[in-house]
């Protein structure tokens, strides 16, 4: 069984081996459909029509199914590779071994947000953005410029204490937690991140910085970890409503999986901790 860990424990030859796996899928071409097929779901996900990546009950499902998908592309170049974590509440300064040379590389310069260090700077010539938010092809970050921080571990313990997992009208305007995680409402755990990076992290396109994977596979075992507090609790709605997908609906763009197929991560991996 696959284990997923905390990046900040990785091993050196660990890192290399997940940088590695990831140049590899770039340079095959299978990573920027990744990016186009998140894109075509943030574009189309709203409010008042049909939802199933954001502002919706199945955000948590829907990346649970796509990390999935990306780590079994990473898997087939290197089949010791598991998707790491970034625990945000720990590793929260531009300090941090995350963004080191080894990783994921740093901030972007200040002249024009370029990331110029690590494997996915722009002059290596291993990571031009083919999908892209701008005219930018080069990865771009502006960490912690946007303004306020990083959630804190109390933003997180104050989301996983709330129920139900999602209600009416399962929007970006619901109560509960998903929509707290997701970040539309109250403390802001996820869509937060996103901008605090800033780059094409706080678009549309944002698989294009590696960090995106990271921080989703945290947003993976808070569910996780909400799910142990809760065992009462389970996705709502279990009922076909409108617009959104039920627990027994097939979600796109796979159609083979529905919520209720994705609630125990354990049938495909393990994290080495619980949060
Ligand atoms: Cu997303
Ligand atoms: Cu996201």
């Amino acid at each position: 069984m696959a284990v997923r860990k905390n990046q900040a424990t990785l091993t050196a030859s660990e890192k290399r081996a997940f940088v590695n796996a990831l140049l590899t899928l770039k340079q095959q071409g299978g990573y920027d459909t990744f990016v186009s097929t998140h894109n075509s779901f943030i574009m189309s996900d709203t409010d008042t029509s049909e939802r199933t990546g954001h502002r919706s009950p199945s955000f948590l499902p829907w990346h649970r199914r796509f990390l999935l998908q990306f780590e079994q592309a990473l898997q087939a170049v290197d089949a010791s590779v598991t998707l790491p974590y970034w625990d945000w509440t720990a590793d929260r300064t531009p300090d941090a071994s995350l963004w080191g040379p080894d990783l994921l590389g740093g901030d972007g310069r200040s002249s024009d947000g370029q990331v110029t260090t690590g494997p996915f700077a722009f002059a290596t010539g291993n990571w031009t953005l083919t999908v892209a938010p701008d005219s930018r092809t080069y990865l771009a970050r502006a960490l912690g410029a946007a303004g306020g921080d990083l959630p804190s571990k109390a933003d997180v313990d104050t989301v996983l204490g709330l129920t139900p997992y999602d209600a009416a009208p399962f929007n970006s305007t619901s109560d509960g937690f998903r929509n707290n995680v997701e970040g539309w409402v109250g403390p802001n755990l996820h869509n937060r991140v996103h901008v605090w990076i800033g780059g094409q992290m706080s678009s549309g396109m944002s698989p294009n910085d590696p960090v995106f994977w990271l921080h989703h596979c945290f947003i993976d075992r808070l569910w996780a970890g909400w799910q142990a507090r809760h065992p009462d609790q389970g996705y709502l709605p279990t009922d076909p409503t409108q617009d959104v997908v039920a627990l027994h609906q097939p979600m796109k763009p796979w159609n083979d999986v529905t919520p209720a197929d994705l609630l125990d991560h354990t049938r495909y991996y393990t994290y080495d901790s619980a949060y």
